[in-house]
């Protein structure tokens, strides 16, 4: 028989632990505030900016909401962050991913003040995760990380497998699992002989992007499986990178979609703004 994890109530104790401290601090004199920059109207974007603003009303904070037309220039979103970037009252600073394409994103993120940037995306912050140093940690990654901590699963010393290697969760993600003393594998859409691999793997986690592609011939018995996919299959119905119904009865714990990956995105973005109140 294997366990889920539950996404959901881990996330629900991070946030209301995140309530108390931030009470806390209320009490000292200190505010918080996270300023969310949307440009344009994408469907999931807006889902996602929703609920990161409801998480902050939830823990106490403030959020400024910042919804610009899809024609936006580059400049005037810079115009924005730089005025952000020196508005003291504001801790923190998110701009939604994807931004069109006629913004680099890459110059949004260098930006973004460091010790605003609470999604952990800056070159600093990242540079701080590779050498050990303290810094924001970019969100989905480190709720992989509480996960496996709160449901009390072993990582150091096992063999971790995390298949995708995108600046936001495959690459963070193998930097902190090999800090917490795993041995990492990062594996993704051109490694040879990806199911020989994957199918060594005590914890695999999966964030390939492609609906249902890992089944139980992927997987280890008694293996740990972490998916961070989310997609709409052809009923309109959520499902993740994993297969669940081929996959979970090999496995020891899986995460399901929804209410697995998803909630602790936005609970460790409470944790980042929190740690930003006191910077
Ligand atoms: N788009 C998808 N995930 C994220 C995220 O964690 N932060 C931001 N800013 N944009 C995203």
């Amino acid at each position: 028989m294997y366990s889920l994890i539950d996404g959901k109530r881990i996330s629900q104790e991070i946030k209301d632990e995140l309530k108390d401290k931030v009470s806390q601090l209320k009490q000292q004199g200190i505010e918080g505030c996270l300023a969310v920059i949307q440009v344009g109207a994408d469907p999931a974007s807006s889902v996602y900016v929703r609920n990161k603003k409801r998480a902050c009303e939830y823990i106490g904070i403030a959020s400024l909401s910042y919804e610009l037309d899809q024609n936006t220039t580059e400049e005037e979103l810079l115009e924005l962050i730089y005025k952000l970037n020196a508005d003291d009252k504001v801790n923190g600073i998110l701009v939604q991913l994807p931004v069109p394409e006629h913004i680099d994103e890459n110059k949004i993120i260098q930006a973004i003040s460091p010790a605003k940037d609470v999604d952990g995306f800056h070159p600093q912050n990242v540079g701080a995760l590779v050498s050990g140093l303290p810094g924001y940690i970019s969100c989905t990654p480190a709720g992989i990380i509480q996960l496996f901590k709160r449901s009390g699963i072993e990582i150091a010393g096992r063999r971790c497998v995390v298949v995708g290697r995108s600046n936001i969760v495959g690459k963070p993600m193998a930097l902190l699992m090999l800090r917490e003393n795993a041995t990492v594998t990062i594996a993704h859409s051109k490694t040879e002989n990806l199911k020989e691999i994957c199918k060594n793997a005590d914890l695999l986690i999966v964030a390939v992007g492609r609906p249902k592609m890992i089944d139980a011939s992927y997987i280890k018995e008694g293996a740990v499986v972490i998916d961070v996919g989310i997609h709409r299959n052809e009923d309109n119905k959520l499902c993740g990178d994993v297969d669940f119904d081929s996959a979970a009865e090999h496995t020891a714990a899986i995460t399901p979609v929804p209410g697995g990956v998803g909630p602790m995105t936005i609970a460790m973005l409470m944790h980042n703004c929190v740690e930003a109140m006191t910077k």
